[in-house]
């Protein structure tokens, strides 16, 4: 079938053969030597950065953007009229009264939210090589929304996956099934071919061992859609203290199935850096990016590597983070 597995497609070469990530004002990947740098990390705001990076370079871009884009989530409708007894005044000292006649909070919200993500998204199919597959991380509250909004640059047929992330921490609802999961969606840029290796896919034990024979119930079966895996824990070694810092146990099942070694890698909404913390582990290449200092703190203290370059920031001395070296 089809992209089923990695195979001999020559188009599965399609990005190792091509080391330049970026136009020439932004180089850093061209002519790439043994011994550069394998993570990029990029300081400023994603979609001027996306637009300088070259078309049809990256095997794979993992996002998982904020819900909360920072415009006004509430905006009520106001009605303005002329009343000389009016809560305001306006020019030439004429009076008016205001009215509120609806909240316009859902719409607006959405409306910024997908009028925030669009460009970026357009950029991301672009960026992609012929082969290459988007993975777009996202609350299940707006997961349908952004679906309709990949179907329509992705195009339907390219949607692959709806993998649901299923974790189990924190309080549970007295009112509705407590929700404990998130939304991961599979986009491949042509659903024709792409990198889904199926023999790097982990094992998790059959619930019913017995009916299977011991050979299968020994190896175990592959996981589904549907993936259940602790979050990142408070107090465990993976935590860098990002607030929405995603486990790294997701992030690399991701990079192993859907890149080969030595891949180039994106993440435009960086966070806590776990894309790059992945990358390294399995030998791939990254660029990363982030508009929030502490983004970039994190990051230099997690990536602490000769392997990693920062633009438009300087990592200070913080002391090394143990996730990636980890045994
Ligand atoms: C949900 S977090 C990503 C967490 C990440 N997956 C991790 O494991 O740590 C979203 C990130 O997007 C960043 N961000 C939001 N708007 C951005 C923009 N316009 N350009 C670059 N980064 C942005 C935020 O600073 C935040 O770090």
């Amino acid at each position: 079938m089809n992209g089923d597995s990695v195979g001999s497609d020559p188009v599965r070469t399609d990005c190792r053969s091509t080391s330049a990530a970026f136009e020439t004002t932004r180089d850093p990947l061209r002519d790439r030597q043994p011994g550069d740098p394998a993570v990029h990390v990029y300081f400023g705001d994603n979609l001027s950065i996306l637009r300088t990076l070259a078309s049809d370079r990256v095997r794979l871009i993992y996002v998982d953007p904020p819900f909360n884009t920072g415009k006004s989530q509430a905006r009520p409708q106001l009605r303005t009229t002329r009343d000389e007894n009016g809560d305001r005044t306006g020019f030439q000292g004429k009076r008016y009264r205001t009215e509120r006649i609806g909240l316009r909070a859902f719409d607006d919200c959405f409306t910024d939210y997908l009028e925030f993500l669009e460009p970026r998204l357009q950029e991301a199919h672009r960026v992609l090589c012929a082969d290459g597959s988007l993975f777009f991380h996202i609350d299940f509250r707006e997961a349908h929304y952004c679906k309709l909004l990949l179907d329509s640059i992705f195009g339907r047929e390219s949607f692959l996956n709806e993998i649901i992330w299923a974790y189990d921490y924190g309080a549970r609802s007295r009112t509705r099934w407590s929700p404990k999961h998130d939304t991961i969606l599979w986009y491949a840029k042509d659903p024709a071919r792409y990198v889904f290796k199926y023999e790097e896919i982990d094992r998790i034990p059959y619930m019913a061992p017995g009916l299977v024979g011991p050979e299968k119930a020994e190896r175990g079966k592959t996981v589904t859609d549907t993936w259940w895996h602790t979050i990142v824990s408070p107090t465990g070694r993976e935590k860098t203290g990002y607030p929405t810092q995603k486990p790294l146990g997701i992030i690399e099942r991701i990079v192993r199935v859907h890149s080969m070694r030595d891949d180039l890698l994106l993440d435009f909404f960086a966070g806590s850096g776990t894309l790059g913390d992945a990358a390294l582990r399995l030998g791939r290449r990254a660029i990363l990016v982030d508009n929030n200092p502490q983004s970039m703190e994190v990051i230099a203290s997690r990536l602490r590597v000769a392997g990693v370059q920062f633009h438009g920031y300087s990592p200070d001395t913080r002391p090394e983070h143990p996730s990636l070296f980890a045994s």
